[in-house]
């Protein structure tokens, strides 16, 4: 571990704006960073031992000694770099994309307003790998559970209603670690800059499947009687 001391001033609100000057002093620091909005996800890190955004955490929040640590279970590259390889793997692993082989309208593919309220809460996610770096199951399960971060994409396109491809997309989770590894820790959805609920994400889709399963069972039992 290397230690640093750095004078701020009043213009140096962000951890990331401390973390440029830094750099600016010592261009061998490597660190990644891009939009300075919370929009690219790409100055996560571990921050006095929690995943945020350095671009996200106000200097005001923190105290006098930072520890900066590499986001946990990833690959080290360089000083605060990560390997995001696996996590990508992982991530575009859910299919993330509309499927529709209707044609198309003349304009676009209408939603109701109903239909429009079901994508929030989801179509906010950055795929950034914070979330998915502090579940112990992610750990546990390299290149196996699909993590919250591709889950909760996954739910986003399950439930959107322009999607025509749900029961093969609940095919591709339907594997004993892609989807069941979650444990309910909720370290996710205690970190999410945005708020979001992954947890609740992969409840749905395992309530998905649950009912995929016990319909057809019911229904014959109907049938039966
Ligand atoms: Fe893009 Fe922080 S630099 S999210």
């Amino acid at each position: 571990m290397q230690r640093f001391e750095v004078d701020i001033d009043p213009n140096d609100r962000m951890l990331l704006d401390v973390l440029v000057k830094l750099k600016s002093v010592d261009e061998s620091i490597s660190l990644r960073r891009s939009c300075h909005k919370g929009i690219c996800g790409h100055d996560a890190i571990n921050i006095n031992g929690a995943n945020r955004l350095a671009c996200q955490t106000n200097m005001k929040e923190l105290p006098s000694r930072i520890i900066l640590r590499l986001l946990p279970s990833l690959p080290v590259i360089r000083d605060l770099i990560v390997d995001m390889t696996s996590f990508f793997q992982q991530y575009h692993s859910v299919i993330l994309y509309l499927i529709n082989d209707t044609l198309p309208p003349g304009r676009e593919r209408l939603q109701s307003p109903e239909e429009r309220d079901q994508l929030d809460g989801l179509y906010e996610c950055i795929p950034y790998q914070s979330c998915s770096s502090a579940c112990p199951s992610f750990w546990w399960n390299p290149g196996k559970y699909g993590g919250p971060t591709g889950l909760l994409s996954a739910y986003r396109f399950i439930v959107d209603s322009r999607g025509m491809a749900t029961s093969a997309r609940l095919d591709n989770l339907e594997d004993p670690y892609r989807l069941f590894r979650c444990r309910t820790i909720l370290n996710c959805t205690d970190i999410c800059p945005k708020n979001l609920n992954s947890a609740a994400a992969i409840g749905q889709i395992r309530s998905m499947l649950a009912r995929r399963v016990v319909r057809p069972w019911r229904d014959a039992g109907t049938r039966r009687s």
